[in-house]
């Protein structure tokens, strides 16, 4: 389930694109390769970043729940499309990438890194949490454990606003979700874990939704109840 490279072997088309729309400062190029150099280069890429920048504006979003940090590359991205008095609450379950993802932040500027809160927890235990303290958001970014998707989104359908947006990495689950049989490092857990979020986020009596066919696959839905 590659995701994030160097950005240098990826095609003539996707190399313009980023070139011209989707341009890393230091920080954003910093973090990936961070990534990278801890053999975890599994961020979401440059013009998907863009692409969630564009959506948080359109659709007016003033808080964000993150459902996985890693070092904080998306999160990045969320901070500087949010407006002034936005909040990003990240959940990370373990506590050397909560550290990481915590110095990225203060180095970014203007200030912008007190919008964000890391959670320091389990998933579901902190999803659990913002449920029974009754908080509400316009966004949940899913992008943790394969197989846990299902649940967060459950979890998910009572934390987002009605008309807010419900967003998903890896969707495609490196193409396993068209498949029947399992190969590569893909466990059955998380290939059937995926195909029934996938399923989930396709009814269309609760969700308007779509999944882009970018190297991961990236889901948008909006939350019609
Ligand atoms: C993995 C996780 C991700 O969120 C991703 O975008 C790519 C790969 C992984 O755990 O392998
Ligand atoms: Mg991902």
């Amino acid at each position: 389930m590659r995701k994030s490279d160097d950005f240098t072997n990826c095609s003539a088309e996707l190399s313009y694109i980023r070139e011209l729309y989707a341009v890393e400062d230091d920080l954003l190029k910093n973090i990936r390769n961070e990534c990278l150099l801890n053999n975890r280069p599994i961020t979401i890429n440059s013009e998907e970043g863009k692409l969630l920048q564009i959506l948080i504006k359109v659709a007016n979003i003033k808080n964000i729940i993150e459902v996985g940090t890693l070092y904080g590359y998306s999160t990045v991205w969320f901070a500087r499309a949010l407006p002034e008095n936005g909040k990003i609450w990240t959940i990370e379950k373990e506590i050397e990438n909560s550290k990481i993802a915590q110095k990225n932040f203060d180095k970014l500027e203007n200030n912008l890194g007190k919008k964000i809160a890391i959670i320091n927890n389990d998933a579901n235990t902190a999803l659990n949490k913002m449920i029974d303290d009754n908080l509400q958001c316009d966004m949940i970014f899913i992008d943790a454990d394969k197989a846990g998707y299902p649940e967060y989104l459950k979890l998910s359908e009572k934390l987002v606003k009605k008309g807010g947006l419900i967003v998903a990495d890896n969707t495609l689950l490196s193409g396993s979700v068209c498949k029947d049989y399992l190969d590569g490092k893909i466990t059955l857990k998380a290939q059937n874990g995926m195909k029934l979020f996938n399923k989930m986020l396709a009814d269309t009596t609760k969700y308007d939704s779509i999944m882009l066919n970018t190297q991961e696959g990236l889901s948008i839905a909006i939350k019609k109840f």
